[in-house]
């Protein structure tokens, strides 16, 4: 069984209440990558248990404070835990989508499971849930209350090179069907659980795309990056009179077009493959304006060092954006860089309303969906910024 020692500042971080330690507060011990070890402070003291990393920066990730070795119950109790959470949200549905089990803010570091329809799409980014993953997958098989048909292994996201793993796309049960389609309050959508972003889907924004939908009935829509199309569909569905949504995918343009024609909106609904800063500032120059603007790029911070650069890209694209939107009408502009901490975010904003000359209003703001939880003890799980801004 592995074993760490923490130093006087590893010690006085843990006691924060922060889950993460880093391999700088560790002053000795050794453990095998991936397994569960017991950290002690340096007068061998009992801090709990956590899961080790032999090449993150974050060498453990604490899930229990206990004295006590986490056995069988304890896992079988953390993913219980998770699961009886999205039911009491209301999102535990056969043919429905949610995430089940949101990694370290589930306090089940490093392992997400998205739930489409009875596909369970999982996904693991550290050493130790790489170990652990058969034990979890039949843990979840066991904690819900009906069958899955399927279940992929959706491992191929980049946080994985932190960790020296390599990246994997494997069906565990089953097989994925051909048009894999769920419905979410009055909306169907097709995911691609194989191939599509993530694990298939853009879950996080499912509350903030229901908003603006309901701010917005009967305007044009632009949704820039708009992946396949929710925001715009469900504004098409609220009453938008015409919806243009913008991406550089055409896999996800092609499903966006399918999710239309299957809600019932396509004659409303317009899709184009382009570079989005470009084509915002083409609409500018073109005197173009819609009543629901809506931007949601992907995060331009990726880490501290990248956020002057993230700054510049948020303060274009909010510009642009700003100078599209008819008086009285709404921006909905979202960041997920984690980095880009929200006062900042606000402050680009600002920089933007400056510079497009016009006055913008902080109406809401917003973050992710309920089922990706936001943990009081670690802030990195507060990533999603989702600002509903007015412009007079
Ligand atoms: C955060 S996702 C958008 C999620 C989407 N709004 C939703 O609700 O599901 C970011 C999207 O931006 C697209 N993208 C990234 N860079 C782009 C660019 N320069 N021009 C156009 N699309 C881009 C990606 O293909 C991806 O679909």
């Amino acid at each position: 069984m592995g074993q760490v020692t923490l130093s006087g500042k590893g010690r006085r971080w843990v006691l924060g209440g922060h889950p993460w330690i880093y391999r700088d507060d560790i002053a000795g011990g050794e453990a095998e990558p991936g397994e569960l070890l017991h950290v002690e402070d340096p007068n061998g003291n009992s801090i709990g248990w956590g899961l080790f990393s032999a090449s993150s920066k974050i060498a453990v990730r604490l899930v229990t404070s206990d004295k006590a070795q986490p056995k069988r119950e304890f896992w079988v109790e953390r993913v219980g835990r998770a699961i009886k959470a999205r039911e009491a949200m209301g999102y535990l549905n056969p043919e429905g989508a949610c995430r089940l089990i949101a990694g370290d803010a589930d306090r089940l570091p490093g392992w997400i499971v998205d739930l489409y329809g009875r596909t369970a799409v999982v996904q693991s980014s550290i050493q130790a849930t790489d170990r652990m993953r058969d034990f979890l997958v039949e843990l979840l098989e066991e904690a819900l209350p009906f069958e899955l048909e399927t279940i992929v292994d959706r491992s191929d996201s980049s946080v994985r090179r932190f960790e020296d793993l390599d990246t994997r796309v494997e069906t565990l049960k089953g097989e994925v069907r051909d048009s894999l389609v769920v419905s979410e309050v009055g909306l169907e959508y097709e995911v691609d659980v194989l191939g599509g972003h993530k694990t298939g889907h853009y879950l996080d924004q499912r509350v903030n795309r229901i908003r603006a939908a309901d701010l917005n009935r009967g305007g044009r829509v632009l949704d820039a990056f708009s992946y396949d199309g929710l925001f715009g569909i469900r504004a098409a569905l609220a009453g938008a009179s015409e919806v243009i949504c913008l991406d550089q995918s055409s896999s996800a343009g092609e499903r966006l077009l399918r999710n239309a024609e299957r809600n019932g909106v396509a004659a409303k609904v317009k899709f184009e493959k382009v570079n989005c800063m470009q084509e915002l500032r083409n609409r500018l120059e073109a005197g173009e304006t819609y009543d629901l603007v809506v931007v949601d790029p992907p995060a331009f911070a990726r880490n501290r060092r990248e956020i002057k650069g993230a700054e510049r890209g948020y303060v274009e694209v909010n510009r642009r954006a700003m100078g599209l939107v008819n008086p009285g009408g709404l921006l909905v502009s979202a960041s997920c860089s984690y980095n880009v901490r929200q006062p900042d975010f606000v402050q680009f904003l600002g920089s933007a309303s400056r510079l497009a000359a016009r006055d913008v209003w902080l109406e809401e703001m917003r973050g992710a969906a309920p089922d990706h939880p936001a943990l009081l003890a670690l802030p990195e799980s507060n990533y999603l910024k989702c600002a509903f801004l007015r412009v007079p």
